[in-house]
């Protein structure tokens, strides 16, 4: 009997996000988190002849993916340059935007990515495999205290100068390499019975800094005015409170931080408005089949 491949990704809030780009047949519809094309799929299956999809990945892994559908075209890039690609293409302005943030399950479970402390592999994390500097060169590179601060800022890591100054110290004897290796070095520094979520954090932070991640949302948010018609729809889910409150200060007043720009006569110059106050999150039974949904939460707005 052969072992069923393992799902590339369960999708995430798959019904309420594509609800909430209140998709018309005939619109143009970009998914820039394609992966396992959970999204992109549900998005196709409201669309009619007429409409267009338009899907970003800059993991090539997730071309497998791709449907045989003449609607639909996969750009396999970083989608902080999404403007560029859909100017490119001639698909601006487009109906509504949707941004499902992190990693797949299959980068995840994929020992060979690094991405996860369950197995020993490279230190890589790359989403693109082709982007110049890994886990491994990042904490070999940086210095004392901006291994720290990246710890204590994408990872919330309690003890980040501690951390920090044990991967410096040993990186002078030896460059930590592997997860093993920087599992080993960092498990000792742990707290009892805490040594899941404490690992869990130092890993969150490497991968979001490798990949840039922040930066790359930040682009995608100061561009979806540029590249959603008024009443088009902007949808986000984030998995993470750094991206979380970027999405909502960016839906609620127009900046990143949250300061509402106003015109002399003091109306908002926001470009969206919010659908809602507070972000939708998955059901008790989604997070029981699926536990990733565990911290997703979903922000709609619409383009003024
Ligand atoms: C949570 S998964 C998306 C899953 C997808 N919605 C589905 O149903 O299968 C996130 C995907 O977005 C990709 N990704 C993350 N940041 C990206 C970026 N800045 N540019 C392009 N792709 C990105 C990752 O490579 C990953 O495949």
């Amino acid at each position: 009997m052969t072992t069923p491949l393992a799902p590339y990704h369960e999708p995430v809030l798959l019904q309420q996000s594509v609800d909430a780009l209140a998709i018309k047949p005939g619109g143009t519809y970009v998914d820039v988190t394609f992966g396992g094309g959970g999204h992109s799929r549900a998005i196709l299956a409201r669309l009619g002849p007429g409409g267009v999809l338009v899907a970003f990945d800059r993991d090539s892994d997730a071309k497998r993916n791709a449907p045989a559908d003449p609607r639909f075209t996969l750009v396999a890039s970083d989608f902080r340059w999404i403007a560029n690609h859909l100017r490119f293409l001639g698909k601006l302005p487009v109906d509504g935007l949707l941004a499902d943030l992190g990693v797949s399950s299959h980068q995840f479970d994929t020992a060979g990515r690094g991405f996860s402390f369950r197995f020993d592999a490279p230190l890589d994390m790359r989403m693109n495999q082709l982007a110049r500097r890994t886990a491994a060169d990042l904490l070999n590179g940086s210095d004392e205290q901006g291994l720290a601060d990246m710890l204590r800022k994408y990872g919330e890591v309690a003890q980040a100068g501690r951390v920090a100054r044990t991967i410096v110290a040993a990186r002078n004897v030896r460059p930590v390499r592997t997860t093993g290796e920087l599992v080993e070095l960092l498990r000792p520094l742990a707290r009892r019975g805490e040594e899941h979520g404490f690992l869990a954090q130092v890993f969150q932070a490497l991968r979001i800094a490798v990949n840039e991640e922040l930066s790359a949302l930040e682009q995608l948010l100061l561009a979806s005015p540029s590249v959603i018609r008024p009443g088009g729809r902007l949808v986000v889910i984030s998995y993470h409170s750094l991206e979380d409150r970027l999405v909502k200060n960016w839906m609620k007043t127009g900046s990143l931080d949250g300061r509402e720009e106003k015109d002399v006569y003091g109306n908002s110059l926001r470009p969206f408005s919010p659908v809602g106050n507070k972000a939708v999150q998955a059901s008790a039974e989604e997070v029981l089949n699926n536990p990733r949904a565990r911290s997703a939460r979903m922000r709609t707005a619409v383009r003024q």
